[in-house]
């Protein structure tokens, strides 16, 4: 946010997603990828989408950092509209907002570079597909503690897709997709006790 930046109803929301549908044509049939999803992601906040395989979760996030275009409805971010602009302005936007499309593997000594990064460039939000996705516990739980700590001590906002139900007690809320539609958030921390007896097996 800078002065010039208009006040906007969703200057507390990092993204807000107003009525998107993302239809993709396969053969003769349509796929509603995402279905009139209604949802605002609020500023400093580390959140985790959540839902099966094919219920939409990449193709939020792909519309988020602008990388594909919503069939219909409105996607802002930072409270500025992207779902108008064009490639040119898209790219442009994208780089001065989206943090970094960062999957971790086992690469966990790169990560300082990839985090130092994210804090000097400074962007809007920090996007991540399966982040810890390949990891065993005890490095997801590094992984899940850096986010967090990029939330807390930068100010970053944080948007990871997962399958990882590890990740549920680190965020401040789950957004959850079924079939394409957004079936609610709910906070975070809610599954303390089944991380905790994982970790102890772990
Ligand atoms: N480019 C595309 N062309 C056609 N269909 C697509 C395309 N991208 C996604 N889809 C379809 O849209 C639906 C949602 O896909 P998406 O990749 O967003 O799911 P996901 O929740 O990320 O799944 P996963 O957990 O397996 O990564 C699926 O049915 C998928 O096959
Ligand atoms: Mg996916």
């Amino acid at each position: 946010m800078n002065a010039t930046d208009d006040i906007t109803t969703e200057e507390s929301s990092a993204v807000t997603l107003d009525h998107v549908t993302r239809t993709y044509k396969r053969d003769e049939f349509e796929v509603r990828a995402l279905d009139d999803v209604t949802l605002d992601i609020p500023r400093k906040s580390f959140v985790a989408i959540m839902g099966p395989s094919g219920s939409g979760k990449t193709t939020l996030l792909n519309l988020v950092t602008g990388i594909d275009h919503a069939t219909s409805g409105r996607v802002a971010v930072g409270g500025e509209e992207i779902s108008t602009m064009n490639e040119r302005e898209i790219a442009a936007w994208r780089a001065r907002h989206i943090g970094l499309v960062f999957q971790f593997y086992n690469l966990i000594p790169v990560l300082t570079v990839a985090i130092a990064r994210a804090i000097v460039t400074d962007p809007t939000i920090l996007v991540a597909d399966e982040p810890t996705g390949d990891l065993d516990a005890k490095s997801a739980e590094e992984i899940l503690i850096l986010l967090t700590q990029l939330k807390t001590q930068f100010d970053k906002t944080i948007v990871m897709v997962t399958h990882d139900p590890r990740s549920e007690r680190f965020v401040d809320a789950v957004y959850r997709l079924d079939k394409g539609v957004f079936t609610g958030a709910e906070k975070g921390g809610v599954s303390a006790k089944a991380t905790a007896a994982l970790q102890i097996s772990a």
